[in-house]
């Protein structure tokens, strides 16, 4: 089978450690030919790691992954040759690759997918896909033009216990579901916010409502459904005065079906991450989702139904978990099979835009109706 050709733009936190990881598990099906990244460093270490984590999976294999049989390890570096390194990406706006995967910081998204969708290349990009409505809708409009695919990273989609909840969201069982609340209870030090200079300001990322919660901000919209008719917010920066956005924030969602989200999130649990849990109430069912991301189920009821054996899934190594596999697996089978990815950039707007009204509700002191349009660039400034 060919395999797609890919690169990579930001190596980074998440670019070297989900994206090449990532890359590496699909090395079946997908070519990483080149890693880009303003600090060349930077893309020669993922071009590294990539080469070594090639060594650690078996290609074309789907079970045993992690078996390394001196035969296939042979065959895998005969095949998968270390990426090409660059640090400008303009220079592959011309090049033979069929898409590109950005993990750059949030505020550059919006910019280098445009080039990328403009050029012809399909982009999957890290959430949040952009930081304004506009940005976001330009986006998707340019690749429905261009009649390419536009995926985003809500990687936690992809765990176990969420595709468990889906089904049974899918098959009705919940009857009516009433409200769902979810909660995102870690802790971002200074250290954190030291490493990456864009991390916390408006116009580059936002608080951690964009940055750490939006994924399961994302879970609790795709539960509940359709569209948000109004949304009333607090936010604080209660603890990183160091930082322009919120390091805390609790959201009402009002859902034009009649549902009610309700989201808490934190950077400020002392002394470390304590737990990211989505609980969903409905007229026959209870679920509640907790771990340390969304990765392992505490309440499971239904009729007849009274546990379920994901109740003791570990906890991931990192709060990133595993999805990111499973993501770039579906987002190649997309461009392959020309179908919808998993999570399409319609998709992934939907929880950015949930932020941007919450922040645009803490910005006007009152509910706000959707939809919307603001940007995070429209909070600075903004005393808390
Ligand atoms: N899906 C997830 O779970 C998850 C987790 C963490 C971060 N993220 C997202 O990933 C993105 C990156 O976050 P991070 O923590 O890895 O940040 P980071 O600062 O560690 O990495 C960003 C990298 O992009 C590079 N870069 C910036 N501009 C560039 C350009 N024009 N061309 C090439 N490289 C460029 C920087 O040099 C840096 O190495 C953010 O949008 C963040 O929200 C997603």
């Amino acid at each position: 089978m060919t395999r797609l050709r890919a690169a990579l733009i930001g190596c980074g936190r998440i670019g070297i450690k989900k994206h090449i990881e990532a890359f590496a598990a699909n090395s079946d099906k997908i070519e990483l030919v080149t890693v880009c990244d303003i600090v060349k460093e930077k893309a020669e270490r993922a071009a590294d790691e990539y080469k070594k984590r090639c060594g650690l999976w078996v290609v074309g294999s789907t079970k045993d992954k992690k078996t390394v049989s001196a035969q296939r390890t042979t065959y895998n570096q005969q095949r998968i040759l270390k990426p090409q390194v660059i640090t400008d990406y303009s220079e592959l706006l011309d090049k033979d690759i069929d898409f590109v995967t950005i993990a750059t910081e949030s505020g550059n998204h919006y910019r280098i997918a445009m080039d990328f969708l403009s050029a012809r290349k399909h982009v999957l990009v890290e959430k949040p896909m952009a930081l304004s409505t506009d940005h976001m809708d330009e986006m998707i409009s340019l690749a429905k033009e261009k009649h390419l695919k536009l995926g985003v990273c809500f990687q936690n989609r992809f765990n176990p216990p969420i595709q468990e909840l889906r089904k049974k969201i899918e098959s009705g069982a919940f009857g009516k579901i009433f409200n769902a609340t979810a909660r995102i209870l870690w802790n971002r030090n200074k250290d954190y916010y030291k490493q990456s200079s864009w991390r916390g300001t408006w116009a580059m990322d936002g608080g951690t409502l964009m940055n750490q919660c939006s994924h399961n901000i994302d879970l609790l919209q795709w539960t509940l459904g359709g569209d948000i008719e109004e949304i009333y917010a607090v936010t604080k920066n209660f603890n990183h005065k160091y930082i322009e956005a919120e390091d805390f924030g609790a959201a009402i969602l009002k859902f034009k079906n009649g549902s009610v989200g309700i989201i808490e999130g934190t950077a400020n649990v002392y002394p470390r991450n304590l737990e990211e849990t989505l609980s969903v109430f409905g007229e026959s069912g209870t679920v509640i989702i907790g771990g340390l991301a969304v990765n392992k189920i505490q309440t499971w009821r239904f009729p007849g139904e009274d546990s379920h054996p994901f109740m003791n899934l570990p906890d991931p190594e990192t709060v990133y978990g595993n999805g990111h596999i499973t993501l770039f697996a579906d987002f190649a089978n997309s461009i392959v099979h020309d179908k919808k990815p998993y999570i399409t950039g319609e998709d992934g707007k939907k929880a950015v835009e949930i932020i941007l009204g919450i922040y645009k509700s803490v910005k006007e002191k009152r509910p706000v109706k959707f939809p919307i349009e603001f940007s995070t660039e429209e909070m600075i400034g903004f005393k808390f």
